[in-house]
């Protein structure tokens, strides 16, 4: 077993360095199966999902070159040939499979998505998308098959019911190479889709609006290789500014497009957070006092759900009382608990988080529930007085690159322990 002990109680400072956006680089990767040439990502992050798609992708027939960030591939040699649930399951972004292996074959047998448990995360917009475009959806036990039984997946105008990352992603790598024309009605806005969507076009697909809520997809009949730069990862941008915030002593994080956190930066300022914003980075004062909040996430541009778990060891700073309604995903609580074992006055009431703070926090053995939670933990127990060990960190590492040395060079007492 391996887990994440921490001394807290230090205060932290110096520079991070924010990576690639783990959102983006796992709908990049499978994006690529649909070129006809090779592609280069840089500044892909070092996290366990990035391994686990270079596997798949390896075992399905492409040629994958690793070096630091910058991963190399050649599609050109990927079977048609099914993916099954055992190997996929611990992605929920295994999802985008459906779409690239869809607009690249016409068919694709692949297993149901994994992933952190948030409560109830169905796919039906994506398989709505797909039966508009002509695929025939059925299930076979834990996996799912989807075939234009020979025919070419054509364009479609698509209404998503809810606003959905993955659904709208997932139908532009099915509409890139379909027959005719495609519009997504009601897409998600996130800066990730605009960034899928400037891969596929420099491949030479032709889509437009992404990054709006309509985007019209013109199929093409081939995409070619290209090189192209994973935008920075909001979230971890946003994690270590809550950490920052939290435990250090003045903290640059480089490397964050601050429009990407307009919404977030907000709320941390109407927290009394100080900061400096420029071109490419944000630089966290050490704070004082701060305010109480309430937080209520939404799509983008609102406040991020992601950014809902490791905000909250911060908002435990804070003197007064606020709630957290997370919209997207109403269970998405598992921090709640823990942080009431670390001393926190926190509970869940209903479909909201209510806290009462500042809380003095005190070490001690908890979990990372899932991913998001998991970077709760780091930043409350580095807040905290005393030890705290943290288990489940495969949740973590799925979507922190490097955060152990990370937080060492800023000076954290952190270790991950193999048991
Ligand atoms: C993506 C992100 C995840 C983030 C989430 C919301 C990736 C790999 N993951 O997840 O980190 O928390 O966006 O910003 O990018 N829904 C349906 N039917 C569907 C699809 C979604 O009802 O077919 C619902 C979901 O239950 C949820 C909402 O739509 O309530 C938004 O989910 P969605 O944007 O699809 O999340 P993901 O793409 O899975």
């Amino acid at each position: 077993m391996r887990k994440i002990v921490i001394n807290g109680g230090r205060s932290l400072k110096g520079r991070v360095t924010v990576s690639g956006a783990k959102n983006s680089v796992v709908a990049l990767i499978p994006a690529i199966i649909l070129a006809d040439g090779i592609v280069t990502l840089d500044g892909v992050p070092a996290i366990s999902d990035v391994d686990s798609l270079i596997d798949i992708m390896e075992t399905m027939g492409a040629t994958v070159t690793r070096q630091g960030e910058t991963l190399e591939i050649d599609p050109r040699g990927v079977q048609d040939m099914p993916m099954p649930f055992g190997k996929i399951n611990s992605l929920r972004a295994s999802y985008y499979f459906y779409g690239s292996l869809l607009g690249r074959f016409g068919q694709a047998v692949v297993g149901l998505p994994g992933g952190c448990d948030l409560g109830p995360r169905p796919i039906d917009l994506h398989l709505k998308a797909f039966e508009a475009m002509g695929a025939r959806v059925t299930y076979e036990g834990q996996n799912m098959r989807l075939s234009t039984e020979g025919q070419r997946i054509h364009g479609a105008h698509i209404y998503m019911d809810t606003v959905s990352v993955g659904a709208t992603i997932n139908t532009i790598l099915a509409a890139v190479k379909a027959e005719g024309r495609t519009v997504i009605e009601n897409a998600a806005r996130e800066p990730e889709i605009i960034d899928v969507a400037t891969l596929l076009n420099n491949m030479g697909a032709r889509i437009r609006g992404a990054g709006t809520d309509i985007i019209t997809i013109d199929g093409v009949e081939n995409l070619h290789g290209t090189r192209h730069q994973v935008i920075p990862d909001r979230i971890e941008a946003g994690t270590y500014i809550a950490l920052a915030a939290a435990v250090g002593e003045g903290i640059q994080i480089d490397n964050v497009l601050y429009e990407h956190l307009e919404s977030y930066i907000a709320k941390l300022e109407e927290m009394g957070v100080r900061m400096t914003v420029s071109e490419d980075a944000v630089f966290v004062e050490k704070q004082d006092k701060l305010k109480a909040v309430s937080i209520k996430t939404s799509p983008y541009p609102g406040f991020a759900t992601d950014l809902q778990q490791p905000i909250t060891p911060l908002l435990l700073k804070a003197t007064g009382s606020g709630y957290i309604t997370d919209t997207i995903y109403e269970k998405r609580v598992g921090h709640v608990q823990e942080l009431a074992n670390l001393g926190a006055d926190i509970q869940t009431r209903g479909n909201r988080i209510a806290y009462k703070g500042p809380s003095h926090l005190r070490g001690t053995a908890v979990k990372a529930t899932d991913l998001r939670a998991g970077a709760a933990m780091v930043i409350a127990g580095l807040m905290a007085e005393g030890r705290t060990e943290i288990t489940n960190i495969e949740f973590i590492l799925r979507g922190y690159s490097n955060i152990i040395e990370k937080l060492t060079e800023l000076g954290a007492d952190i270790q991950l322990v193999e048991e």
